[in-house]
């Protein structure tokens, strides 16, 4: 294996993984991606290109599909529409891009028999309760809530046959929230802190007792490259660090780190369908394949991210009024 395709490499995950494969292995790295709102090729601005090359376009795009998956050893797919908001308020490009498009990519890596590992997310299992002592694990059934998961539950489900079916030499991660650096700025985490810094309250969607369960991207990273070096094909494996938070705490913590009262901020009309609580149990991946996060205080990885947006501006402010002005129609 030496030439890697990454689809969707100028969005927050894929570029977080396009740095570790440039940085951490010898392995040439193709991105495509579309650059949609979500894209941005200042991410991979500073990678030297005897390594790396770029290909605006598009994943359902079948004729340039073919010819990159072609050309490559293996396929790591990231590109996604990714914001449940969006996705409540305009489903439709979910559909074209994380069906179809994932329809095109498997397509394409079957043609040519090529390694393929999926990217996606603990969503695709629905919620669980507060209380509830059990987390997601590979075997936990599918139960989606919004129109972002079911279209990512659909992909999988894609992926898994074309394993069962085709023979496709797959693998499939399914991965809890992600933070850190390069995160687009309608997300929640890099949301707060940057209307921290342009003095605007902190927006909390309902009572904020929701948990997400949070893991830095360098670690999402190590792990899908484990799994495309060491997985079993076929496996679907569950990558989580054990980050349980309620939003209300994640909010209280950004702002106590920005030095404003922990208690500065709103709470907004709730998210339609929002769900309680996620929590993987990582184990398979970690007996398996040995797999472990780097990361273990979340306060001190929250602190690295609110520092790296104090140093980026010039990154995120071009997305920052129009990532306020979506949710502006929703009261949010
Ligand atoms: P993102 O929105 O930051 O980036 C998505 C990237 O895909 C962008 O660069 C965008 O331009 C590109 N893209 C979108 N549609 C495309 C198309 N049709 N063709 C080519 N490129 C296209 O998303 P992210 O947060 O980095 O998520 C990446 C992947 O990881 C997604 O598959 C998502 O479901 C999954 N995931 C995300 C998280 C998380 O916490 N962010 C957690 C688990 C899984
Ligand atoms: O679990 C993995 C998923 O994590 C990924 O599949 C998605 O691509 C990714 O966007 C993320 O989904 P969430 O919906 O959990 O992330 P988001 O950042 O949108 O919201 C995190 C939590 O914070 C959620 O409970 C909603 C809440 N929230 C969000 C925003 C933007 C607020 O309270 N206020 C806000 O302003």
């Amino acid at each position: 294996m030496s030439n890697i395709l990454v689809t969707g490499g100028a969005g927050f995950i894929g570029s977080n993984f396009v740095h570790y494969l440039i940085r951490e292995t010898h392995y040439n790295v193709t991105v495509l991606d579309k650059l949609t709102y979500a894209g941005n090729r200042a991410s991979l601005s500073d990678l030297a290109e005897d390594r790396f090359s770029f290909v605006e376009g598009d994943i359902a795009d079948a004729v340039l599909v073919n010819r990159l998956v072609r050309d490559a050893d293996a396929v790591v797919h990231y590109a996604a529409e990714s914001h449940n908001d969006n996705s409540l308020n305009d489903p439709r490009p979910f559909v074209d891009t994380n069906i179809l498009g994932t329809y095109a990519l498997i397509e394409a890596a079957r043609r040519h028999d090529v390694r393929f590992h999926h990217i996606s997310t603990d969503e695709v299992y629905g919620d669980l309760e507060l209380d509830d002592p059990d987390r997601f694990t590979e075997t936990t059934p599918y139960n989606p809530s919004s129109p972002y998961s079911s279209t990512k539950a659909g992909s999988d489900l894609l992926v898994r046959a074309w394993v069962r079916s085709f023979g496709l030499r797959a693998t499939i991660s399914n991965c809890s929230n992600n933070y850190g650096p390069y995160q687009h700025v309608e997300k929640f985490i890099p949301r707060q802190i940057t209307n921290v810094m342009d003095g605007v309250r902190p927006r909390l969607y309902g009572e904020g007792l929701n948990v997400r369960d949070w893991i830095h991207a360098d670690d999402h990273s190590s792990a899908v490259l484990t799994i495309l070096e060491r997985g079993r094909l076929g496996e679907t494996y569950l990558i989580g660090a054990d980050g349980e938070q309620n939003n209300k705490a994640v909010i209280e913590s950004i702002l106590e780190i920005m030095g404003e009262p922990a208690d500065a901020y709103d709470h907004v009309v709730d998210r339609p369908g929002h769900d309680l609580r996620y929590a993987i149990d990582s184990t398979k991946l970690r007996t398996e394949l040995g797999w472990f996060p780097q990361y273990s205080d979340f306060r001190a990885g929250l602190e690295a991210t609110v520092q790296w947006y104090r140093d980026n501006e010039p990154w995120w402010r071009p997305q920052k009024a129009a990532a306020e002005a979506k949710y502006q129609l929703t009261g949010q």
